[in-house]
């Protein structure tokens, strides 16, 4: 502890001499850094200064291109001088006003217009701040359904192993990532979790949709008769499992899941906080893959990654059963302080347009066949297993290291970084999810960087 440090309690007098410091001089300890090495990193920073298009640069001058689009969430690019202009124009307009029962006109501006770009039976939205947090209200939302029904013994939720669904209670619980759950007790009661769809084994680089695998959705079935139907309130699952290290789910599984949830009045939720926006060329996986659940949770690139918020775009079906009480009394009694927030709204609405003006999901479709035969061009590169991919998502999966399992794709990340690349790892894979805007150029550039460091890597 630093006794020198000017007590606790007040305002640190140099508060307000402070203008930008310089990166050499910052003091890195007091912020807690979320998902972090901490103290590595503190050792070793690597910091961004701005951002533009395609490409950070770092405190010290070197262009980095983003492979990561932040993460997944940047679709459109960085520095969106419309997105940052319409929330320049809200800020002098209207910075914050709640909306318990009182309203300003952005959130509805943006619920029409996002509403009328989701698939036909998602005509209401509930804004949140986060993924996490829509993950927790979507679950919250199916408990409270099944209540209003009649059916509050449906109270069993249903996750998957590997998926990750933000950090809060609902979402962790229902997260199948073992390291994300590993510290926090017995999280919430009544979860059960269908098996993961990774096969190496009998789907080693597909490209697209894997072959094999569609059966593994039938063990909803047996987590059914286990618990009776009638207890089970809903299953989420990521449509292509995200931080797991890039899962698009084999063929016709998703259909099955929903086949098997209608059979036994069980909710579907979709958690598209990565695959909404265009990542799959389209504005959600729901579309892409012509499966409709009852709930799709977004965020991320619902306002381009710019201002926080997120979402759960609500069906018919859900909403209407929530509008028939009376009037006067409060549907949901869940919220957030910032639910559609101004200056969110504000982004979020601008990001819908810049999507829409530069026809950016067309072009994941124009240039998906290129991206996957580039990241399939490192099928014979050293350590690599499998290559997974779907939309503007690739996955390279490495061979662990038997002694430290992460270690190859850690220094792969490192490595490309230092070439001017970012890529991010997750475990064993090297995940890939650019701005929407990339070139055929950049997609070179990226696979050729990875490629290179592959050889370079023990
Ligand atoms: C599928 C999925 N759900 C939820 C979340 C959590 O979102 P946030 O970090 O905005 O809380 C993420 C974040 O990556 C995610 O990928």
């Amino acid at each position: 502890m630093d006794n020198d440090k000017e007590s606790k309690g007040s305002l640190d007098s140099s508060l307000l001499n402070s203008s930008l410091p310089n990166s050499a001089s910052l003091d890195l300890e007091a912020y807690w850094m979320p998902f972090s090495a901490n103290r590595r990193f503190k050792k070793s920073p690597r910091m961004i200064k701005k951002a533009s298009g395609m490409y950070y640069t770092t405190t010290t001058g070197e262009k980095i291109l983003d492979g990561t689009a932040g993460l997944w969430c940047v679709n459109a690019g960085h520095g969106r001088p419309h997105i940052i202009q319409s929330i320049k124009e809200q800020l002098d307009q209207l910075d914050f006003c709640h909306t318990f029962n009182l309203g300003h006109p952005k959130p509805f501006e943006f619920s029409q217009h996002l509403t009328a770009a989701f698939p036909q039976m998602f005509n209401h939205v509930f804004f949140t701040n986060s993924g996490s947090e829509a993950v927790d209200s979507a679950l919250k939302i199916a408990l409270a359904y099944h209540y209003s029904k009649g059916e509050g013994h449906r109270t069993r939720l249903i996750g998957r192993e590997k998926a990750y669904h933000g950090v809060n209670f609902g979402g962790t619980s229902v997260g199948g990532l073992p390291t994300v759950r590993a510290v926090f007790g017995p999280l919430l009661n009544g979860v059960d979790h269908l098996p993961h769809t990774l096969d190496i084994k009998r789907n080693a680089f597909s490209r697209g949709l894997p072959q094999y695998g569609v059966e593994l959705a039938d063990r909803l079935e047996d987590i059914i008769t286990l618990h009776d139907a009638r207890n089970i309130a809903a299953v989420i699952v990521e449509p292509v499992s995200g931080a797991a290290g890039v899962l698009p789910p084999p063929q016709g599984y998703l259909q099955r899941l929903r086949e098997i949830c209608d059979r036994h009045g069980i909710l579907l939720i979709f958690d598209e906080v990565i695959t909404a926006f265009g990542r799959l060329g389209k504005i959600c996986a729901a579309e892409r893959f012509n499966v409709m659940p009852d709930l799709i949770t977004c965020a991320k690139g619902l306002t381009n990654g710019i201002i926080p918020m997120g979402a759960v775009m609500v069906s018919d079906k859900i909403f209407n059963q929530f509008m028939q009480g009376p009037e006067e009394v409060c549907e949901l009694f869940h919220g957030y302080t910032y639910s559609g927030h101004p200056v969110a709204s504000a982004a979020g609405l601008a990001t819908l347009q810049t999507y829409q003006k530069d026809q950016l999901f067309d072009a994941v479709l124009n240039l998906e066949s290129y991206w996957e035969n580039a990241a399939h061009a490192l099928k014979d590169s050293p350590h690599v297993i499998d290559v997974r991919n779907i939309g503007l998502l690739a996955a390279i999966e490495l061979q662990p290291r038997a002694d430290s399992p992460a270690a190859r794709a850690t220094e792969v990340f490192q490595k490309c970084f230092d070439k001017g690349v970012l890529v991010r790892n997750i475990g064993s894979t090297i995940a890939l999810s650019p701005p929407l805007i990339i070139t055929q150029e950049q997609i070179d550039t990226l696979f050729q960087t990875i490629g290179e460091v592959l050889q370079s890597v023990a």
